[in-house]
């Protein structure tokens, strides 16, 4: 299907999922790779503490893995990601001061990354999470990041100085992953609980124009992951118009949306919750299939055994053992649908 869809596009559409080379069972992963996801993000293997075990020592292993994974089946790979405040290594906290951390220490990370996975990459989440969950409307760029509550301590120069004075970080790792990535390569920031008219999705697009605004790199380089860990309950996922609207803003920036990380916690594992949790999908994917700027659409692991939210969430498109939920299925359906040239269909 997924060929149709991108001809229907008139550009490649990725649909995938997580992998690690670590997972079992490899034989399910080699045939869901083969015949329903065609685009692989490494879960854990791309992080930094995997990246650059020691300072100064690039180490790819895993995420070229991953890449090997993917491009032996004739899948995509995206990149998940250079600078997150978790799974940093325990080299870095705490140990050296914000201009050698912005002047050094990001931009030689980023670089040895991006650089080493080469220019194939779809697109890099260049940083991950840096938005705060309290933000309020109108805030700047800086004031978004700055409220966010958990930034570690990551500096040697005085107590308590957390990494984040302003945003030189941000422009530090875009600039270099801008220098480094592929002609073709979009550079995201992403994160969780966003897409609709909030205050936190403002803060994305205030943060994507500030990048744009302060690094010079074009619109048209840029993205927003849009993560979508959701809960099939009231108020715990946006409508498909909420997105569409979203959607279309940073459309008419020239600025791609991404669905990056998707998945739907159940409230029970009951019938009527499974198909709540499919007509949820269903539209998130709907959403991003009739948006003219949204070409990549990640399904955060791919069955519930093996997801970070635990099996009894039931959170993702397969069960525990592997077997295609209601979601699966209409997963496949809206695939189809879009394939076949027909109008989007109604929530
Ligand atoms: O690799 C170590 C292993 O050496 C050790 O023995 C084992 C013992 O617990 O831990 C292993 O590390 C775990 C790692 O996954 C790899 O399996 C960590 O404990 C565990 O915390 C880590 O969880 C990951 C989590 O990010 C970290 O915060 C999840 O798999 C991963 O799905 C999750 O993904 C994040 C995205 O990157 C960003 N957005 C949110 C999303 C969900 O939290």
């Amino acid at each position: 299907i997924l060929p149709a869809v991108s001809a229907r596009k008139g550009q490649a559409f990725h649909f995938g999922s997580t992998y690690d080379t670590t997972e079992a069972p490899q034989s399910w992963f080699d045939t869901m790779f083969e015949s329903f996801f065609k685009h692989v993000v490494s879960e854990n293997g791309c992080k930094w503490d995997a990246t650059e075990p020691e300072q100064g020592v690039s180490n790819l292993t895993e995420c070229q893995a991953c890449r090997s994974f993917a491009t032996a089946r004739g899948n995509s790979f995206r990149g998940h990601n250079t600078f997150w405040h978790q799974q940093m290594p325990a080299w870095l906290p705490g140990n050296f001061t914000a201009s050698e951390l912005v002047g050094n220490i990001i931009p030689q990370h980023v670089k040895q990354e991006i650089g080493g996975m080469g220019p194939s990459v779809t697109s890099w989440d260049v940083v991950n999470e840096v938005v705060g969950d309290n933000a309020t409307t109108g805030m700047t760029a800086l004031q978004c990041v700055l409220s966010k509550a958990d930034w570690p301590t990551v500096t040697a120069d005085g107590s308590g100085i957390p990494l984040v004075k302003d945003l030189s970080f941000v422009y530090a790792a875009f600039s270099t992953a801008f220098a480094t990535a592929g002609p073709n390569t979009r550079l995201a920031v992403n994160d969780y609980n966003t897409g609709g008219q909030d205050a936190k999705t403002e803060c994305e697009i205030a943060l994507i124009k500030s990048i744009h605004e302060n690094t010079h790199i074009p619109f048209d380089r840029l993205a927003i992951g849009f993560q979508s860990h959701l809960t099939a309950a009231v108020g715990g996922f946006y409508t498909k118009s909420e997105l569409a609207t979203t959607f279309s803003t940073l459309a008419k920036l020239g600025v791609e949306a991404m669905i990056t990380e998707m998945d739907i916690e159940l409230a029970t594992n009951s019938t009527a919750f499974l198909r709540y949790q499919a007509a949820i999908w269903g539209d998130y994917l709907d959403a991003c299939l009739y948006a003219s700027n949204c070409n990549e659409f990640i399904n955060w692991d791919p069955r519930d055994d093996l997801s970070w939210r635990g099996l009894p969430a039931a959170a993702t498109l397969f069960d525990g053992e592997g077997n295609p939920k209601p979601a699966a299925y209409e997963v496949a359906a809206r695939l189809e649908n879009f394939a076949a040239g027909k109008p989007e269909p109604c929530s």
